[in-house]
């Protein structure tokens, strides 16, 4: 069978590096020039810029938004025994860099609207050694922050707000990242705010807080020379900061972008049969890293979009408390009935600034098609569950996140 061709690609990072070519080629130069590749002026402007950005008063920078999380449980004196509650659904770096800094994971449901940490399990999941939370702005949704922070302030616990996917995110006309004690981001390629290759950072308004985090990210010194106490090397590299300077300039018009997508997208696709479209809480603003329908029978419309040339993801196929690398806390479905029951009905369809109008109308008149189609089977439970143990198997080697797209085309080969 020949391949279908790719008319809507899940992002388009050419087409974005095409749209600010000139800029971003004359940073790279002005680096390249200067030799100044590691702890050089343009990691310092950088995270000037983004705290300004994000509203907090420091940014540390660093080498990825797993090590972010891990710098910041840490510095804020996780250790062994300790519990932080997290998502049953998030990517995996969320909950492993906990285990990492030598605290023990606690899953908490997700809400069934916006996919986030839902607060209403949360008390239930607080023992005498929780010591923190960590909620997700998934998707680019904020979390439920006040009930969060609350919960948080009743019970002394520290609160990171991972806002990989969330960059200029509101909640209460407050950025996302400005109202836990501290934030983390990853500016990984296909992120909203994207570098050329893996960077990080944290964000606070803690400047005692950030010391620390400087301090361990940079072999356990913040000047050279000094080490203070044994840390690692986690370095956001000046290429990357520049670039991501250039890029900083331009978010905020990719994130209109991004929304008036989500709201044609929100207009057109009302009222399908069998599926469900995001949902924005009215006091937050949605920068739209994925858009994310649930539907029936998710597997039969991703292998109709594909073979109508639209690529598409599943972010996530196996919720946290499912994976192998958890198999040990012996989790049950009914232990977190809503990511359970989102893992196998979730589908994002492609939604990036890039985008043509004509795109978008692909991708609308696709799902319309389908909702015509007949003789496409509902998937029998048993199929369900295999499709499920499948994913299990593929999410050890694959990523499923916008960028990563070309193993895509292998993992969506499932039995029929
Ligand atoms: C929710 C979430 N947290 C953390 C990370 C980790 O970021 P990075 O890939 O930069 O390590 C990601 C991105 O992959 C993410 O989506």
């Amino acid at each position: 069978m020949t391949k279908p061709e790719v008319s809507v690609p899940f992002a388009d990072l050419h087409k974005q590096y095409l749209s600010i070519k000139s800029e971003i080629d004359a940073a790279i130069v002005e680096v390249i020039a200067s030799s100044a590749f590691i702890r050089g002026p343009y990691v310092e402007k950088f995270e000037g810029a983004f705290a300004q950005a994000i509203g907090a008063s420091r940014c540390v920078s660093c080498a990825n938004g797993t090590d972010a999380l891990y710098i910041a449980m840490v510095a804020l004196g996780v250790k062994p025994g300790d519990e932080v509650i997290v998502p049953a659904m998030s990517w995996i770096s969320t909950s492993e860099t906990v285990t990492q800094a030598g605290g023990r994971v606690v899953f908490c449901d997700i809400d069934a609207a916006t996919y986030t940490l839902d607060p209403a399990c949360l008390a239930d999941k607080i023992t005498d050694r929780t010591v923190g939370i960590i909620p997700v702005h998934l998707y680019g949704h904020p979390a439920e922050m006040d009930r969060i922070m609350e919960i948080a302030d009743a019970n002394n616990l520290w609160v990171i707000e991972d806002c990989a996917q969330a960059h200029l995110a509101e909640y209460k006309g407050r950025k996302v990242g400005t109202i836990g004690n501290a934030a983390t981001f990853s500016f990984y390629p296909g992120k909203n705010l994207g570098a050329m290759g893996d960077a990080g950072a944290i964000v606070t308004n803690d400047g005692d807080l950030a010391r620390r985090m400087a301090m361990f990210a940079r072999h356990g010194g913040v000047r050279k020379g000094e080490h203070q106490i044994e840390g690692i090397n986690s370095r956001m590299d000046d290429l990357q900061a520049a670039v991501l300077s250039v890029k900083l300039k331009h978010l905020p018009a990719w994130t209109a972008r991004r929304q008036e997508i989500a709201a044609i997208y929100n207009g057109r696709l009302t009222g399908i049969e069998g599926m469900v479209l995001p949902e924005t809480r009215p006091d937050c603003s949605h920068v739209w890293h994925l858009y994310v329908i649930r539907h029936e029978r998710r597997d039969a419309l991703a292998r109709h979009l594909k073979a109508a040339g639209i690529q598409t993801n599943i972010n996530y196929p196996v919720a946290l408390p499912f994976l192998q690398a958890y198999g040990r806390f012996g989790h049950k479905p009914e232990d977190f009935p809503v990511a359970h029951r989102s893992q196998s009905r979730i589908l994002s369809l492609p939604l990036f600034p890039e985008m043509s109008d004509e795109q978008i109308d692909r991708v609308v008149t696709a799902v319309e098609d389908f909702k015509g189609q007949p003789g496409l089977r509902r998937p029998s439970w048993q199929e369900s569950s295999m499709d499920t143990r499948m994913w299990g198997v593929l999410g050890l080697g694959i990523r499923f996140l916008p960028g990563r797209v070309a193993s895509y085309g292998a993992a969506i080969t499932m039995p029929t």
